[in-house]
């Protein structure tokens, strides 16, 4: 697919949709949700295709996968299944048309040299619909693989800094060039072809910390981010736009996280959900995750672990949208009436919500005036 350079053909730049929308965690086996049910994500490839295929015919903007090494034990190993997001993204971008693919690079894995150049690769082989998740690194057991120890929290976004500038040289500036930088060096430095995004692909950060957030705000087109409710979601969305836009004179989209669960019934919905969290949810696999997040969680967070432990299981952190299909459009109309420019969704079974949301939501969130 060939197109002209320089224009904009990422759709998260393209899209005239009031509220975006992407896919999020369809490369790690279980998706988002913490339970062990026999419809959940098993990560083979054809589940892949199909899955990426059935969002791009159902308008979705974009693919986002989680960047993931191991499981979190437990009853279901949660996600320890996974595809490598970069050679994914360069497989789905092959076999999509429209929908963008994302992946996901934790920093202290890749060199950017490496980096810069199938960020290129992915971009032409999607005709520019390739797209960066800059993670700095969090979650030490997946890092201390790499023989590498985890650096202090906000040491870990200067290192991001430093590779994302060299990136962006290497994706810039033509012929050969020197660079220095206070973590990469790498005399001689050279990449062609250039990404068909100008002057780069689309860039995504998910980092909420105040560090996390001012990367977002000067490097980011995308901040996705994380909150108990879209009222926090809208907060941060406010706080990090205009940081963008009064200390970097930049634009930034702000994408919120929601995971659903529909049925004829509110009541049914609501006891779906309370199934798959309370009767097959991984409990002690949320508890390894939150105390790699928090460590020694339930002390830490007392009366409140349940609750949260209970949402990571639903979704995986997200913002439920559980109810009749008016309510789950109700409540996607909510995030973009506080201000956010998308969500990502994630479902039990990815290929009945898919399904699902191509024929019954779709219509009425373009009556809803939210898609076109
Ligand atoms: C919505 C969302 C998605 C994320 N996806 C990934 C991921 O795929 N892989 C990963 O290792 N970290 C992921 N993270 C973790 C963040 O990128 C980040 O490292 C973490 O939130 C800690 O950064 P902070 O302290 O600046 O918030 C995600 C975070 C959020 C909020």
């Amino acid at each position: 697919m060939t197109t002209e350079a320089g224009a904009a053909t990422h759709p998260l730049r393209t899209s005239r949709n009031r509220l975006k929308l992407g896919v999020f965690g369809l490369n790690v086996s279980h998706g988002c949700s913490m339970t062990d049910r026999p419809e959940v994500l098993k990560v083979t490839w054809p589940e892949s295709v199909r899955l990426a295929q059935l969002a791009d015919r159902a308008g979705f903007e974009a693919l986002i996968p989680v960047a993931r090494w191991k499981g979190m034990g437990g009853r279901t190993n949660f996600n320890h299944r996974n595809f490598e997001t970069f050679t994914w993204a360069a497989g789905l971008s092959a076999v999509t048309q429209r929908i963008s693919v994302f992946a996901t690079f934790h920093v202290p894995t890749v060199h950017p040299v490496r980096a810069a150049k199938e960020v290129a690769t992915i971009d032409h082989i999607s005709g520019g619909r390739f797209g960066l998740n800059i993670v700095a690194g969090w979650n030490e057991r997946e890092i201390g693989m790499f023989g590498l120890p985890q650096k202090e929290h906000d040491a870990r976004y200067d290192v991001a800094d430093d590779w994302l500038e060299l990136c962006r040289q290497l994706w810039t500036r033509e012929g050969e060039f020197d660079y220095a930088g206070p973590y990469f060096t790498s005399p001689g430095a050279y990449s062609e072809p250039k990404p068909i995004q100008r002057p780069h692909p689309v860039i995504m950060s998910a980092g909420n910390s105040a560090r996390g957030q001012q990367f977002a705000a000067q490097n980011a087109d995308l901040n996705f981010v994380i909150a108990k409710d879209v009222a926090g979601c809208a907060q941060i969305a406010a706080r990090g736009k205009a940081l963008a836009r009064e200390k970097y004179g930049r634009e930034m989209q702000v994408f919120g996280q929601a995971y659903v669960v529909c049925a004829e019934t509110e009541k049914e919905a609501k006891e779906l959900e309370r199934r798959y969290v309370h009767e097959t949810g991984d409990w002690t696999g949320v508890r390894n995750l939150l105390d790699v997040l928090i460590p020694n969680s339930q002390s830490a967070l007392g009366a409140g672990w349940e609750a949260f432990a209970a949402n990571l299981i639903a979704g995986y952190g997200a913002i439920p949208l559980v109810g009749t299909a008016e309510q789950i459009v109700d409540g996607m109309k909510a995030f973009a009436d506080a201000g956010l420019d998308g969500i990502t969704l994630s479902w039990v079974d990815y290929g009945a919500g898919l399904e699902h949301f191509e024929t019954v939501l779709l219509p009425m969130l373009r009556q809803a005036g939210l898609r076109e």
